[in-house]
């Protein structure tokens, strides 16, 4: 295997990049290709904005622009978000490209005259007031598994279900909010029942497949697969390449994997070369947890039924939450790559999001967390160890590497760590570990500060000069080694770095990374290379974050003191009754141990009376008293909002607190 085809999941052009995209997908796999170049073989690194389906055109339609306009406008902000983070891409297609169109319909076409496409008559909701087909999320109602409201037609948020449009509840029209109706359309379903066995053979054979996407995608082929409707009834999309398919259009993703193809294909015309053998020798495909599915169930499918070399794998980044809170574009709760790559270097952005968590973890960017890292790691670990090594063999030697004149322990194991370092990032890299191979490299600065501490060269350049030689010699070759090996990292410091050891033009080769400069090389000018950040940049970041937050309700934020002033307790129910005139009332008595109190409750739609006779329960008892049906009640027994099942204390003693 000389030949990689990397890709990243195509971006919607429906918005700009924000931190969660880079974390799980786009920064591992630029990790990927730029390793993979270093390591000599020829990398083919693709991706393209995925322009079709229905937020696009609901967007378009409230803009009053043609859809095209809207995801032109995204697919330049998102190429320099990824450009802003140097993601270095072959190339980055649209898939309203021509040739993405003529490839994603040959594709479909070759389906259906296999025979893996075929056709049915099915009911779809429709808008007689627009005149229209109402696909995915041109529908919104209510969740028919988790009641939310606001679900759109393909997808709950609150629950995160897959959903059909017919199964909403109270669904309205999106743009006209008026009641669709039921009717017939003819569309195209893919036959991914037949692809059943073949798929899940192929999960199971496949020792690439990191475990999250082989857990994820045995569990549901093993509940079974069920044909793929693969048409919608709209107008924005690439048109189904059938008679009497006219207004129809695939599926956003009956085509979006194409692109794939099609920005590799748009490549291959403007280098004159062909993409296939990269394809041939091995596809990896970056995505976010989200669209596991998608990838490891839809498109080998789709794959195989044209009967063309499945992807080596598949590597599922999964994902970022911001201050604790998952993030929320629509509520402001979130981070975008351009604002944020205007204040800060992309390289400490592509180190905290790699350093933070392995990359099959979800984990969060914390403001405060960001700092710590960047001064505590990067500064007084990393930079600390190259400051010290570049501004001594100034001071010192005249800024020449000094010759080193003799080896004790303390050198040989320093020497053996850094020269096995590329053997064993290149492992944890080649298994997709990117946390991991970074650790190590930061594990030899570590190791490098240590050293230096130990030799004491500052005293040793004139008790022991020969010492001091060679442990400067030695703390040049370290930097070296960490500068070709972290390139796939922090491209842009791993290249201030070779500036500085003057190895200007120098090829980054991984496995030359360990080989040792000679004695007497002459340095260039060292420069502070990673400067910590002051507590007033982060408070303001987090000043200026938080005002989305309260402006925006996120959520009110309490104070512990807040907390602290609820008297919540254990109680006992002791006696039920219902309320006269009330459908939805108790009246409950409830024993606090030291005394008790009278509570009405809105219990009455799930229990009876007696049912709730000695029930453990969980009371806030300090509640101002107030007047339900002309009865006092004296506190709040704790329930689900609406499931309405009782808070349960376990085996708490009666009147315990709670903290
Ligand atoms: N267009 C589809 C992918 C089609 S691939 C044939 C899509 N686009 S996306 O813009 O929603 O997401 C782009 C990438 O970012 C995906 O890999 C997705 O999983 C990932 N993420 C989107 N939101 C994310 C977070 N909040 N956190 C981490 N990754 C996230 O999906
Ligand atoms: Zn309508």
């Amino acid at each position: 295997m000389n030949k990689v085809f990397i890709t990243c999941a195509l971006p919607y052009a429906n918005g700009p990049c924000h931190l969660g995209h880079l974390r799980s997908t786009y920064i591992p796999a630029d990790i990927y290709a730029r390793y993979n170049r270093m390591k000599g073989r020829e990398v083919l690194f693709v991706c393209a904005t995925d322009e079709h389906g229905t937020p696009i055109a609901v967007k378009a339609e409230n803009e009053g622009k043609p859809p095209v306009e809207i995801a032109g406008r995204y697919y330049e902000m998102i190429k320099s978000d990824l450009d802003a983070c140097h993601i270095s891409f072959d190339n980055f297609s649209r898939t309203t490209d021509p040739l993405h169109y003529q490839i994603a319909q040959n594709f479909f076409l070759d389906l259906y005259q296999k025979g893996f496409i075929y056709e049915e008559t099915i009911e779809q909701l429709y808008c007689s007031e627009c005149d229209r087909f109402l696909p995915d999320r041109y529908v919104e109602g209510s969740c028919p598994q988790c009641q939310a409201e606001g679900a759109r037609g393909d997808h709950c948020e609150s629950c995160g279900r897959h959903l059909d449009p017919l199964e909403l509840l109270n669904p309205t029209c999106l743009i006209c909010d008026s009641k669709p109706q039921v009717r017939e359309s003819k569309h195209y379903f893919f036959k991914l029942t037949h692809f059943q066995k073949q798929v899940q053979e192929w999960i199971e054979s496949n020792p690439e497949l990191p475990a999250n996407v082989r857990n994820y995608a045995l569990q549901w082929v093993k509940e079974g697969l069920k044909d793929w409707i693969l048409t919608r009834d709209m107008e924005w999309g690439i048109p189904v390449p059938l008679e009497g398919a006219e207004g129809k259009i695939i599926y956003v993703w009956g085509e979006a994997f194409l692109g794939y193809i099609s920005s590799a294909a748009q490549w291959a015309r403007k280098e004159g070369k062909a993409w296939e053998p990269y394809w041939d020798d091995g596809a990896v495909h970056f995505i976010g947890k989200d669209i596991i599915y998608h990838h490891s169930i839809f498109w080998p499918s789709l794959l195989l039924g044209y009967g063309c070399k499945l992807p080596r794998t598949i590597v599922a980044g999964e994902y970022l939450s911001l201050e604790g809170l998952k993030m929320s574009t629509s509520k402001n709760w979130v981070i975008w790559a351009s604002e944020f790559m205007k204040k800060f270097d992309y390289n400490l952005l592509r180190y905290y999001l790699v350093a933070n968590a392995p990359l099959t973890r979800d984990t969060d960017f914390s403001w405060d967390d960001f700092q710590r890292r960047v001064n505590d790691e990067l500064a007084d670990i990393l930079g600390n160890f190259l400051h010290r090594t570049f501004s001594f063999t100034h001071r010192f030697y005249g800024g020449k590497i000094p010759q080193p004149e003799k080896w004790n322990d303390t050198d040989r194991a320093l020497e053996e760590q850094l020269k096995a370092l590329p053997e064993r990032v290149s492992g944890h890299l080649d298994n997709y570990h990117f946390r991991e191979g970074l650790r190590e490299i930061i594990g030899l600065a570590k190791a490098g500060n240590k050293y230096f501490n130990d030799h004491e060269p500052w005293k040793t350049v004139k008790s022991n000069p020969q010492e001091a030689a060679t442990c400067l010699y030695l703390c040049n070759q370290a930097a070296k080694a960490m500068a070709i090996l972290l390139f796939p990292y922090l491209p842009g410091k791993a290249q201030d770095i070779m500036d500085i050891l003057n190895l200007d033009g120098y090829e980054f080769n991984w496995d030359d990374a360990a080989q040792f400069i000679p004695a007497e090389h002459e340095l260039a000018p060292a420069k502070p290379l990673f400067p910590k950040i002051d507590d007033e940049v982060i408070e303001k970041e987090k000043e200026a974050l938080y005002e989305n937050l309260e402006e925006k309700e996120v959520m009110d934020l309490i104070s512990i003191e807040d907390f602290a002033r609820m008297d919540l307790r254990v109680g006992m129910i002791t006696g039920a009754e219902t309320v006269k005139g009330s459908e939805n009332l108790l009246k409950l008595l409830v024993d606090l141990k030291y005394k008790h109190i009278q509570v009405v409750a809105g219990l009455a739609k799930k229990y009876q009376p007696a049912e709730l006779i000695n029930q453990k329960v969980i009371v806030l008892v300090n509640l101002k008293p107030a007047k339900l049906f002309g009865i006092k009640s004296e506190g709040m027994v704790l329930a689900t909002q609406d499931s309405l099942n009782l808070l349960n204390p376990g085996n708490a003693e009666v009147g315990e607190g709670i903290k």
